[in-house]
């Protein structure tokens, strides 16, 4: 090998090196806290950059997370790969926002998402509610949020600290609802997010929150066959986040009432009462 080559090796080896550096931890997002370190970053990134920085910075989150479009932190995507992973992802968001919210939602309503992501579910629930807000404890999802959904007028997104929803303003809200986010949460700051659900909606105003529920045969086949552990080669720590923390109807239903909901029931995906389907546990303030 020539001194040219080995240096042409080297200069790809240090850009490669850099890359990492700031994107590794991007790559574990949603798995493990940590990557929230590059909030400041990102958030500079995202100020001093134009049209193309925050594009790239979209595109970024969205496939370098687990629970958007699978661990692919790639450098390069062929032509049209990413705009038809993003096109199924609105599809299957706006399908939720169409045939489960907008069954509980009407136009009167002020709607929060709890554990929003990228945006898309809310942001096509702000088209059939008076005003929504989507919150979310990564800065990074925050921007890109905005950034898919900035054509949408009467939705904003905020970012909390992971612990409370402390922006939101008491009895302020007529509905909340969560899909798959209670799960990443320990239980014991869930309970506090089950308070602030209550705090922030006005009498009357429903909580309507997606679960694991134990008492189905798949979920507790999940967590007998630990596929929590299986579905990643990710360490110990890294799987904090990832892996999934189920519940019973019975318990939920105790730890609701004891907070001051007035009624819990549960419904399916297709928002009859339980089958199979995804679950929800639906709470009046
Ligand atoms: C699997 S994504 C779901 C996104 C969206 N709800 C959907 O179904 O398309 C879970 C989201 O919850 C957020 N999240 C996890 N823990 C949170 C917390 N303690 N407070 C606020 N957001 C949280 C994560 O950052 C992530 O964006």
């Amino acid at each position: 090998m020539q001194l040219a080559d080995i240096k042409k090796l080297r200069s790809i080896k240090l850009f490669l090196n850099l890359y990492n550096l700031i994107f590794r931890p991007l790559k574990t997002e949603q798995a493990n806290y940590d990557y929230l370190r590059w909030n400041g970053l990102i958030d500079l990134l995202w100020r001093v950059g134009g049209n193309s920085t925050r594009a790239f910075l979209t595109k970024k989150f969205l496939t370098s997370s687990p629970h958007y479009l699978y661990p692919t932190n790639k450098l390069y995507f062929l032509p049209g790969e990413y705009e038809e992973r993003l096109d199924t992802l609105r599809t299957s968001r706006a399908d939720i926002a169409n045939n489960v919210i907008a069954k509980l939602v009407n136009s009167e309503d002020e709607v929060l998402e709890f554990g929003c992501g990228h945006g898309l579910i809310v942001g096509a629930v702000a088209g059939f509610c008076k005003r929504a807000i989507g919150v979310d404890v990564s800065k990074a999802i925050v921007r890109v949020a905005e950034e898919l959904n900035r054509n949408v007028k009467n939705v904003t997104y905020v970012q909390v600290s992971g612990l409370d929803l402390k922006p939101i303003t008491d009895s302020s809200l007529t509905f909340v609802y969560s899909i798959e986010c209670i799960q990443h949460i320990e239980k014991v700051h869930a309970v506090t997010f089950f308070h602030e659900f209550y705090r922030i909606l006005k009498p009357g105003g429903k909580a309507f929150i997606q679960f694991p529920d134990l008492t189905r045969p798949a979920e507790l086949d999940a967590w007998m066959d630990g596929t929590w552990k299986v579905q990643s080669e990710r360490s110990y720590a890294d799987l904090t986040m990832m892996r999934i923390r189920y519940y019973t109807p019975e318990e939920l239903r105790i730890l609701l009432t004891r907070i001051g909901f007035s009624s819990v029931i549960f419904l399916d995906y297709d928002l009859n009462p339980v089958e199979s389907a995804s679950i929800y546990f639906l709470a009046t303030r």
